[in-house]
């Protein structure tokens, strides 16, 4: 028996699940296996694991993350209610108090055992390990969205799932719209960026892109649909982002569910449909709103390999001690950025850019 004392590693999934996530974990816990001083856990439902109370925490055995990177969704469960910075804490009148338990987190950790905490998550999940780290965490960040919408990495992993089974999705509708001369509009998220709808466009050959970062202008959208018909003949795919607004309107958000901190997106393309019928649009329309589809099933190869690097790379830096900082894909590189640099600035889809530029010279409209 080995009865040598061993380093202790936690991992955890915070924020909305992304195919990859569980690829990132079995690059952790395979990476710390080389070392044999080392033993990985996992915390349950993000941080909540830790504050429960008996704490809900897994050892990620050999047996439990074997071939895990196929599957999407996070084997540690996740969620986006148990934000340590602004605690949602239930009031007997059924409002929520917001308390910061970051310090009592900390000290709990410590408490465990742990020397390292490895925090796969957006940027949300990234600026609490921020204040965890200063708070004396020795904490790592990896980043995961489907939204892409980081600016301190080049990609997120679950990304090109999203884009791959959102242009599936397309493909479809494409030959459903052209039988029955219909415009087809198709809602994809991506919150307050472009990325998906953007690269959906492109992929799957649509003739109108709408997205937040460039807001539309609905007589724009019809005269494009109407060019495409002759005597009542013809069909248009129109891929629209869930933030998307038109120029002189608002995004379509309902509030998020109790105590949990966003709103909620969706519904921009039942706005859209009346908004083009209103302005005169002759053809029939119909909505697609892809929802969590987008989220669900297995990542795409691209994504396993990019979760699965960035999983080596994250335990490789609790190795050297480089706490504090976030993994990042750069130039063709792995590499990481300090946790300030990685919440600074999101990442949004440039007007000017030459993906804007190359979906205009295939014929693509934005509405503007
Ligand atoms: O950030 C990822 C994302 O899927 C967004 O694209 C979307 O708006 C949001 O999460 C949906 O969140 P929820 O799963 O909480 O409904």
């Amino acid at each position: 028996m080995n009865n040598e004392k061993k380093h202790k590693l936690l991992v955890l999934t915070g924020g909305g699940d992304c195919p990859g996530l569980n690829a990132v974990i079995r690059g952790i816990a395979k990476r710390a296996r080389r070392e044999k001083d080392w033993e990985v856990y996992g915390s349950i439902e993000a941080f909540n694991g830790v504050f429960r109370d008996p704490v809900e925490i897994v050892k990620l055995s050999r047996r439990v993350v074997g071939g895990i990177h196929v599957r999407g969704g996070t084997i540690l469960k996740t969620t986006n209610k148990g934000n340590p910075v602004n605690f949602p804490v239930l009031q007997p009148d059924g409002t929520y108090k917001h308390v910061d338990r970051t310090q009592e987190l900390v000290d709990k950790i410590h408490a465990l055992g742990f020397e390292a905490v490895i925090n796969i998550g957006g940027d949300g999940s990234q600026r609490i390990s921020q204040a965890l780290h200063k708070r004396g965490l020795n904490i790592i960040g990896v980043p995961k969205t489907i939204d892409n919408d980081l600016s301190a990495t080049d990609l997120t992993f679950g990304f090109q799932t999203a884009v791959q089974i959102a242009t599936d999705c397309f493909d479809k509708l494409v030959t459903t719209a052209e039988s029955h001369h219909r415009v087809m509009i198709m809602e994809v998220m991506g919150r307050d960026a472009g990325w998906i709808a953007l690269h959906t466009a492109i992929a799957g050959g649509a003739e109108v892109c709408i997205i937040p970062e460039i807001p539309y202008d609905v007589t724009k959208i019809v005269n494009r649909i109407h060019a495409r018909y002759k005597n009542g003949r013809g069909f248009v795919n129109i891929v629209i982002s869930e933030g998307a607004k038109p120029k002189d309107g608002t995004v379509t958000s309902s509030a998020g569910e109790r105590g949990s901190e966003h709103v909620r997106l969706g519904g921009v393309a039942y706005q859209l449909s009346k908004q083009l019928k209103d302005a005169g649009c002759t053809a029939e329309i119909r909505e697609t709103v892809l929802g969590h589809i987008q989220r669900g099933g297995s990542p795409i190869a691209f994504d396993r390999v990019l979760a699965s690097l960035f999983g080596v790379h994250a335990f490789e830096l609790v190795l050297k001690k480089q706490f504090g900082r976030m993994v990042a894909y750069k130039n063709n590189d792995i590499t990481s950025v300090t946790l300030e640099e990685a919440t600074k600035a999101p990442s949004f889809v440039n007007k000017d850019s030459h993906l804007v530029k190359a979906a205009k010279g295939l014929g693509i409209s934005f509405g503007d």
